[in-house]
Protein backbone atom coordinates (compact mmCIF):
# COMPACT_ATOMS: atom_id res chain seq x y z
CA UNK A 1 0.00 0.00 0.00
CA UNK A 2 2.58 2.49 0.36
CA UNK A 3 3.96 2.45 -2.73
CA UNK A 4 1.04 2.27 -4.33
CA UNK A 5 -0.17 4.54 -7.17
CA UNK A 6 -4.00 5.44 -7.79
CA UNK A 7 -4.19 7.36 -10.96
CA UNK A 8 -8.31 9.03 -11.57
CA UNK A 9 -8.71 10.81 -14.78
CA UNK A 10 -11.80 12.25 -16.44
CA UNK A 11 -13.90 15.27 -17.49
CA UNK A 12 -15.28 18.00 -15.06
CA UNK A 13 -18.15 16.81 -12.95
CA UNK A 14 -17.32 12.87 -13.39
CA UNK A 15 -17.00 12.78 -9.90
CA UNK A 16 -13.10 12.17 -9.54
CA UNK A 17 -13.00 14.46 -6.09
CA UNK A 18 -14.90 12.83 -4.24
CA UNK A 19 -14.45 9.48 -5.47
CA UNK A 20 -10.49 10.22 -5.04
CA UNK A 21 -10.92 11.25 -1.48
CA UNK A 22 -13.19 8.39 -0.83
CA UNK A 23 -10.78 5.74 -1.95
CA UNK A 24 -8.02 7.57 0.04
CA UNK A 25 -9.68 7.62 3.20
CA UNK A 26 -10.45 4.08 2.80
CA UNK A 27 -7.17 2.16 2.16
CA UNK A 28 -5.25 5.27 4.44
CA UNK A 29 -3.49 7.10 1.50
CA UNK A 30 -2.57 10.85 1.01
CA UNK A 31 -4.31 12.62 -1.91
CA UNK A 32 -3.21 14.96 -4.56
CA UNK A 33 -5.54 17.07 -6.85
CA UNK A 34 -3.50 18.10 -9.58
CA UNK A 35 -6.84 20.33 -11.06
CA UNK A 36 -6.53 22.72 -7.91
CA UNK A 37 -2.67 22.93 -9.01
CA UNK A 38 -3.56 24.17 -12.18
CA UNK A 39 -6.17 26.50 -10.81
CA UNK A 40 -3.84 27.89 -7.92
CA UNK A 41 -1.10 28.77 -10.64
CA UNK A 42 -4.30 30.41 -12.78
CA UNK A 43 -5.06 32.28 -9.55
CA UNK A 44 -1.60 33.59 -9.56
CA UNK A 45 -1.28 35.07 -13.11
CA UNK A 46 -5.06 36.53 -12.46
CA UNK A 47 -3.77 37.90 -9.46
CA UNK A 48 -0.69 38.99 -10.93
CA UNK A 49 -2.16 40.99 -14.10
CA UNK A 50 -0.54 38.27 -16.73
CA UNK A 51 -3.36 38.21 -19.45
CA UNK A 52 -4.64 34.13 -19.73
CA UNK A 53 -4.81 34.43 -23.31
CA UNK A 54 -1.23 35.09 -23.94
CA UNK A 55 0.55 32.04 -23.71
CA UNK A 56 4.19 33.58 -24.54
CA UNK A 57 3.30 35.91 -21.04
CA UNK A 58 2.16 32.79 -18.92
CA UNK A 59 4.90 30.87 -19.91
CA UNK A 60 7.44 33.96 -19.11
CA UNK A 61 6.65 33.54 -15.43
CA UNK A 62 5.69 29.78 -15.10
CA UNK A 63 8.25 29.18 -12.68
CA UNK A 64 6.98 32.06 -10.35
CA UNK A 65 4.49 30.95 -8.34
CA UNK A 66 5.51 28.89 -5.64
CA UNK A 67 2.67 26.25 -4.09
CA UNK A 68 2.21 24.53 -1.15
CA UNK A 69 -0.35 21.81 -1.46
CA UNK A 70 -2.24 19.58 1.24
CA UNK A 71 -1.88 15.67 0.16
CA UNK A 72 -4.26 14.65 3.55
CA UNK A 73 -7.98 13.84 2.02
CA UNK A 74 -9.79 15.21 5.21
CA UNK A 75 -7.74 18.49 5.20
CA UNK A 76 -7.61 19.60 1.24
CA UNK A 77 -5.68 22.93 0.89
CA UNK A 78 -3.65 24.69 -1.48
CA UNK A 79 -1.59 28.28 -0.84
CA UNK A 80 0.43 30.16 -2.96
CA UNK A 81 2.97 32.12 -1.84
CA UNK A 82 1.66 31.26 1.58
CA UNK A 83 -1.67 32.92 1.25
CA UNK A 84 -4.43 29.87 1.08
CA UNK A 85 -6.21 30.50 -2.00
CA UNK A 86 -8.59 26.74 -1.40
CA UNK A 87 -12.23 29.53 -1.99
CA UNK A 88 -11.11 31.53 -4.91
CA UNK A 89 -9.42 29.28 -7.09
CA UNK A 90 -13.46 28.05 -7.17
CA UNK A 91 -14.44 30.84 -7.82
CA UNK A 92 -15.58 31.61 -11.89
CA UNK A 93 -12.84 34.03 -12.86
CA UNK A 94 -10.52 30.79 -12.23
CA UNK A 95 -12.82 28.52 -13.36
CA UNK A 96 -12.81 30.67 -16.97
CA UNK A 97 -9.36 31.22 -17.30
CA UNK A 98 -7.95 27.81 -16.09
CA UNK A 99 -8.31 25.88 -19.11
CA UNK A 100 -6.37 28.23 -21.15
CA UNK A 101 -3.20 28.90 -18.77
CA UNK A 102 -3.10 25.04 -18.44
CA UNK A 103 -2.23 24.54 -21.80
CA UNK A 104 0.90 26.46 -21.94
CA UNK A 105 3.67 23.56 -22.35
CA UNK A 106 5.71 25.63 -19.06
CA UNK A 107 3.12 25.50 -16.62
CA UNK A 108 2.74 21.65 -17.65
CA UNK A 109 6.22 21.06 -17.43
CA UNK A 110 6.57 22.35 -13.97
CA UNK A 111 3.61 21.12 -12.73
CA UNK A 112 4.02 17.88 -13.67
CA UNK A 113 7.42 17.34 -11.96
CA UNK A 114 5.92 19.06 -8.91
CA UNK A 115 3.27 16.23 -8.99
CA UNK A 116 5.96 13.78 -9.31
CA UNK A 117 8.00 15.05 -6.41
CA UNK A 118 4.74 15.08 -4.00
CA UNK A 119 3.87 11.06 -5.37
CA UNK A 120 7.71 10.27 -4.48
CA UNK A 121 7.59 6.71 -4.06
CA UNK A 122 3.88 6.19 -3.43
CA UNK A 123 0.95 6.20 -1.16
CA UNK A 124 -1.81 8.18 -2.71
CA UNK A 125 -4.42 8.80 -4.80
CA UNK A 126 -3.75 10.90 -7.59
CA UNK A 127 -6.61 13.06 -9.85
CA UNK A 128 -6.67 15.17 -13.08
CA UNK A 129 -6.52 14.53 -16.88
CA UNK A 130 -3.49 13.09 -17.58
CA UNK A 131 -2.40 11.57 -14.86
CA UNK A 132 -2.92 7.96 -16.04
CA UNK A 133 -1.00 8.50 -19.42
CA UNK A 134 1.80 11.20 -18.32
CA UNK A 135 2.20 12.19 -14.66
CA UNK A 136 1.90 8.43 -13.37
CA UNK A 137 1.77 6.12 -16.57
CA UNK A 138 3.43 2.90 -14.22
CA UNK A 139 0.11 3.52 -11.54
CA UNK A 140 -0.78 -0.01 -10.96
CA UNK A 141 -4.68 1.30 -10.49
CA UNK A 142 -5.60 3.81 -13.35
CA UNK A 143 -9.25 4.59 -13.85
CA UNK A 144 -11.24 6.75 -15.69
CA UNK A 145 -14.45 8.13 -15.21
CA UNK A 146 -16.93 9.43 -17.15
CA UNK A 147 -20.78 10.70 -16.56
CA UNK A 148 -23.20 12.12 -19.07
CA UNK A 149 -23.25 15.99 -19.56
CA UNK A 150 -26.71 16.60 -17.69
CA UNK A 151 -25.05 14.47 -14.89
CA UNK A 152 -21.95 16.43 -14.78
CA UNK A 153 -23.19 19.63 -14.91
CA UNK A 154 -26.25 19.04 -12.39
CA UNK A 155 -23.19 17.34 -10.08
CA UNK A 156 -21.48 20.88 -10.77
CA UNK A 157 -23.73 23.13 -10.17
CA UNK A 158 -24.65 21.76 -6.59
CA UNK A 159 -20.92 21.75 -5.46
CA UNK A 160 -21.36 25.93 -6.69
CA UNK A 161 -22.90 28.22 -3.77
CA UNK A 162 -25.88 29.84 -3.86
CA UNK A 163 -28.33 29.24 -7.01
CA UNK A 164 -26.76 27.67 -9.99
CA UNK A 165 -28.61 27.49 -13.70
CA UNK A 166 -27.41 24.15 -14.53
CA UNK A 167 -27.78 24.89 -18.19
CA UNK A 168 -25.23 27.66 -17.92
CA UNK A 169 -23.01 25.20 -16.25
CA UNK A 170 -23.26 22.05 -19.09
CA UNK A 171 -22.17 25.09 -21.59
CA UNK A 172 -19.73 26.24 -19.86
CA UNK A 173 -18.26 22.82 -18.54
CA UNK A 174 -18.42 21.36 -22.12
CA UNK A 175 -16.55 24.53 -23.37
CA UNK A 176 -13.65 23.63 -20.87
CA UNK A 177 -13.47 19.72 -21.40
CA UNK A 178 -13.14 20.53 -25.34
CA UNK A 179 -10.27 23.01 -24.82
CA UNK A 180 -9.00 20.30 -22.52
CA UNK A 181 -9.42 17.47 -24.78
CA UNK A 182 -7.63 19.26 -27.67
CA UNK A 183 -4.91 20.93 -26.50
CA UNK A 184 -1.50 20.27 -27.83
CA UNK A 185 0.14 19.40 -24.55
CA UNK A 186 -1.08 16.26 -22.49
CA UNK A 187 -4.77 16.49 -23.43
CA UNK A 188 -7.26 15.15 -21.13
CA UNK A 189 -7.22 11.09 -22.41
CA UNK A 190 -7.95 8.12 -21.43
CA UNK A 191 -4.81 5.78 -21.15
CA UNK A 192 -5.13 2.47 -22.40
CA UNK A 193 -4.80 0.45 -20.14
CA UNK A 194 -7.51 2.37 -17.62
CA UNK A 195 -10.64 1.09 -16.68
CA UNK A 196 -13.68 3.30 -17.74
CA UNK A 197 -16.10 3.51 -15.51
CA UNK A 198 -19.60 5.56 -16.23
CA UNK A 199 -20.55 6.86 -12.98
CA UNK A 200 -24.13 8.55 -14.88
CA UNK A 201 -26.28 6.04 -12.71
CA UNK A 202 -23.95 5.33 -9.85
CA UNK A 203 -24.06 7.03 -6.02
CA UNK A 204 -20.56 7.73 -5.04
CA UNK A 205 -20.64 5.00 -2.47
CA UNK A 206 -21.18 2.74 -5.59
CA UNK A 207 -18.22 4.22 -7.18
CA UNK A 208 -15.79 4.51 -4.21
CA UNK A 209 -16.79 0.82 -3.56
CA UNK A 210 -15.37 0.06 -7.36
CA UNK A 211 -12.33 1.41 -7.35
CA UNK A 212 -11.56 0.40 -3.50
CA UNK A 213 -12.56 -3.59 -5.01
CA UNK A 214 -10.09 -2.71 -8.10
CA UNK A 215 -7.18 -1.59 -5.24
CA UNK A 216 -7.89 -4.84 -3.14
CA UNK A 217 -8.14 -7.42 -5.93
CA UNK A 218 -4.42 -5.74 -6.79
CA UNK A 219 -2.74 -5.85 -3.45
CA UNK A 220 -4.26 -9.96 -3.32
CA UNK A 221 -2.66 -11.03 -7.03
CA UNK A 222 0.59 -9.25 -4.94
O1 LIG B 1 -10.27 19.20 -11.98
P1 LIG B 1 -10.48 20.69 -12.12
O2 LIG B 1 -11.80 21.05 -12.78
O3 LIG B 1 -10.29 21.43 -10.85
O4 LIG B 1 -9.32 21.15 -13.12
C1 LIG B 1 -9.20 22.48 -13.55
C2 LIG B 1 -8.49 22.55 -14.89
O5 LIG B 1 -7.12 22.21 -14.75
C3 LIG B 1 -9.02 21.67 -16.00
O6 LIG B 1 -10.01 22.33 -16.76
C4 LIG B 1 -7.81 21.35 -16.84
C5 LIG B 1 -6.65 21.53 -15.90
N1 LIG B 1 -6.02 20.28 -15.49
C6 LIG B 1 -5.06 19.75 -16.32
O7 LIG B 1 -4.82 20.31 -17.40
N2 LIG B 1 -4.38 18.64 -15.95
C7 LIG B 1 -4.64 18.02 -14.79
N3 LIG B 1 -3.94 16.94 -14.45
C8 LIG B 1 -5.64 18.53 -13.93
C9 LIG B 1 -6.34 19.66 -14.32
Amino acid sequence: MDALVVAVDGPSGSGKSSVSRGVARTHGLRYLDTGAMYRAVTWWMLENGVDPADPAAIAARAEEPVLDVSTDPDAVGIAVGGLDVSGPIRGAEVTAAVSAVSAVPEVRGRLVALQRQIIGVGGIVVEGRDIGTVVAPGAPVKVYLTASAQARAVRRSAELPGTVNVDLTKAEMERRDRHDSTRKADPLAKAEDAIEIDTTAMTLDEVVARVVGLVNDLVDVR
